[in-house]
């Protein structure tokens, strides 16, 4: 028909700000991308809890929608392992690219997922699940694919990002920053994901994934969460010049002799870093990303991390570039080429920045 029709899954805080976006922004969405752009459906669990969603897009046939014939674009916002992986197979399949703001998934799965869409000869674009506004995963595939990383240093959750801030600011215990962290709506579902690092270790496989051209798994990834920091823990950091943050550290380990001997080692863990780091800096909820590359040098991505908006423009800036990917005929840059380094098996990695 000429119209790109988008089946969204999902209609959390993030869905419902995408498609806030593609009712109130369709015009603009439409023009840059080179033709109409329209939403073909919406799946959820319960329909009764989303009174502000058009009836006649509501649906809870995920399955029905992602295959439909008319849908031209999946948005998978629903989070999770299953259903989201089942559903992004059966959209390969069916010839449409994927658009996902999914981290536990790409980093469980990533490997399985890009073959299938490369099979299918369609996209799999997921800026919003690593940093939410951030753009770092399109530099890390597109614009920094030439240069070779050596380390990449990431304070990529936002919740643990804003209670860390808050015992720094105020003093404040963990559970009262937890609660404050919660109601802003950044902490996940389950708290436990962003307190105990799930989620900055699922992020941080992603980015060396990518960064490192080998396959690395949230399972590889050493792991220590935040619910163990102190209020005094915060505070004697201070006394010498530090502050506390939760950091995610991609790093490429020289081998003995040639470049395929290198590995690569994935943390995440509380560290203490001086004031004067550019990391250091980062407060509330925000995230950044500092990248050191052997050619470019040292690069840094900052910006919200978290919220529903802000993780929305990623997902409508992935859409726009897939969806002119499909005008154009030639699906964008998957993920080939692996150089598959080891990787460090977690006793093995280090726990210190
Ligand atoms: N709970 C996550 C965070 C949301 O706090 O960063 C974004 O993935």
């Amino acid at each position: 028909t000429g119209t790109l029709k988008v089946a969204l899954l999902g209609c959390g805080t993030v869905g419902s700000a995408v498609l806030r976006a593609l009712q109130e922004q369709a015009d603009d969405l439409g023009a840059r991308i080179g033709c109409p752009v329209e939403v073909a459906g919406v799946a959820v669990r319960r329909p009764s809890h989303h009174p502000d969603v058009p009836a006649h897009l509501l649906t809870t046939d995920a399955h029905g929608l992602v295959t439909r014939d008319d849908v031209d674009l999946v948005v998978e916002v629903i989070g999770g392992i299953e259903p989201a992986r089942s559903l992004m197979l059966a959209a390969f399949a069916a010839g449409k690219s994927v658009v996902s703001a999914n981290k536990a998934l790409l980093a469980e799965d990533g490997v399985v997922l890009h073959a299938a869409a490369a099979e299918a000869g369609v996209d799999l674009y997921y800026e919003a699940a690593v940093a939410g506004a951030i753009p770092i995963l399109r530099p890390l595939r597109e614009s920094l694919v030439g240069d070779q990383l050596s380390r990449i240093v990431g304070i990529v959750n936002g919740t643990t990002n804003y209670i860390l801030s808050r015992m720094a600011e105020t003093g404040a215990g963990f559970g009262e920053a937890l609660a404050e962290a919660t109601e802003l709506g950044y902490a996940e579902a389950d708290p436990t994901a962003d307190v105990d690092g799930f989620d900055a270790a699922a992020k941080a496989a992603i980015l060396a994934s990518l960064a490192f051209h080998t396959p690395v798994a949230a399972a590889d990834v050493h792991r220590e969460g935040i619910s163990t920091v102190t209020a005094t823990d915060v505070a004697r950091a201070a006394e010498i010049g530090c502050t506390v943050k939760l950091l995610a550290i991609c790093e490429r380990v020289p081998g003995n002799g040639s470049a395929t001997g290198d590995s690569v080692a994935v943390r995440v863990h509380p560290a203490m870093i001086p004031t004067s780091h550019p990391l250091a800096s980062v407060g509330g909820a925000f995230n950044a990303v500092f990248v050191e590359a052997e050619s470019a040098g040292q690069l840094m991505f900052y910006g919200q991390g978290a919220g529903g908006e802000p993780t929305a423009s990623a997902v409508l800036g992935d859409l726009v570039a897939v969806a002119r990917n499909r005008v154009t005929g030639a699906p964008g840059p998957g993920v080939t080429g692996y150089a598959n380094l080891a990787v460090r098996p977690m006793a093995e990695t280090p726990t210190r920045y």
